[in-house]
């Protein structure tokens, strides 16, 4: 419960699901808010559903309206951020959007832009926030990736290809960051409850929509609980859910062989029954 008493977060895409969850956790637990979003009314909706959990008088839940595809929007924000609130112990990069469909029905711009947000948004914020870390001589990084970034799917290859970016992003971070007292953790969870799976539902294949059942659905709160427990105790990987696990286990053992070949089996036996 101590740990996060006192300790300043910054939360970006925490005005909605997964971000929102694991803020009203740590705000739970003691820890003072900045949350990052696009929208200020779900910003503001955020802060005050987090604040009726919280004891106003000790705590602030903050925010700032924020687009991470815009890198001078980032740098400014944050730096405000910092002059306003002071330099964070946490950044938590949860900002991220969807986009589903096969790659053949995927134009430039939706590739485009899934990989500013997703991928170069991350660049940013991290970017943004490094010097004042150093400065302070502590930090934890914390990168929402997916179970997408681990394992390749079908209908997501725009997708996929962010999230695998923030893996390998994450991995540079952690090695390069060590030496600053900065620690690093990447979370990768299967399909969570949010608005954004709901945004998907219309272009998602429907062989995704089996395929990705493999790896279980969680609730926000349930991942929020994974990625806290996870930074709590300096995890570098943070895989939220048993069937996720054992998912990703399977396909490192079998080389992605038993991911591979059930996936393949779905998408024939879907053709098959659509007739094609
Ligand atoms: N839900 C899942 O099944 C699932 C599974 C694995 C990983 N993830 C990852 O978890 C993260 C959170 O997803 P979620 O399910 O919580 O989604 P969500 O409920 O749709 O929330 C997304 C959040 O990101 C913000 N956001 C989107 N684009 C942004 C931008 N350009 N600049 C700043 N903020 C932006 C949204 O606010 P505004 O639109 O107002 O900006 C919102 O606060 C994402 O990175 C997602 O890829 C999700």
């Amino acid at each position: 419960m101590a740990y996060f008493s006192g300790k300043l977060a910054f939360i970006t895409g925490g005005s909605s699901g997964i971000g929102l969850a694991t803020a009203n956790l740590l705000a739970k637990q003691g820890c003072r808010l900045v949350l990052f979003a696009r929208g200020q009314d779900s910003l503001d909706k955020a802060c005050r559903t987090i604040e009726a959990g919280i004891n106003k008088a000790f705590q602030r839940v903050q925010s700032i309206s924020m687009d991470v595809a815009n890198d001078h929007d980032v740098q400014q924000k944050i730096r405000t951020a910092v002059e306003k609130f002071g330099i964070p112990d946490l950044l938590i990069n949860s900002a991220g959007v969807s986009s589903a469909g096969c790659f053949e029905n995927l134009s430039y711009d939706q590739f485009d832009q899934c990989m500013k947000i997703n991928a170069y948004g991350t660049r940013s914020t991290v970017s943004a926030i490094l010097p004042y870390m150093k400065q302070k001589g502590s930090g934890h990084i914390v990168n929402i990736s997916s179970m997408a970034g681990l394992i390749g799917m079908f209908g997501y290859s725009s997708y996929c290809t962010t999230k695998y970016a923030l893996v390998g992003f994450t991995e540079c971070l952690r090695g390069e960051l060590k030496r600053y007292n900065i620690k690093v953790t990447l979370v990768c969870p299967p399909e969570v409850k949010t608005p954004f799976v709901e945004k998907e539902a219309a272009s998602l294949p429907r062989e995704a929509r089996v395929v990705k059942s493999f790896a279980g659905l969680l609730t926000p709160e349930g991942a929020a609980r994974a990625i806290v427990r996870g930074v709590k105790s300096g995890k570098y990987l943070v895989v939220p859910g048993i069937m996720a696990k054992s998912l990703y286990f399977w396909h490192r053992v079998s080389n992605g062989f038993l991911t591979r070949m059930p996936s393949d089996l779905i998408v024939k036996l879907v053709a098959w029954r659509s007739g094609k």
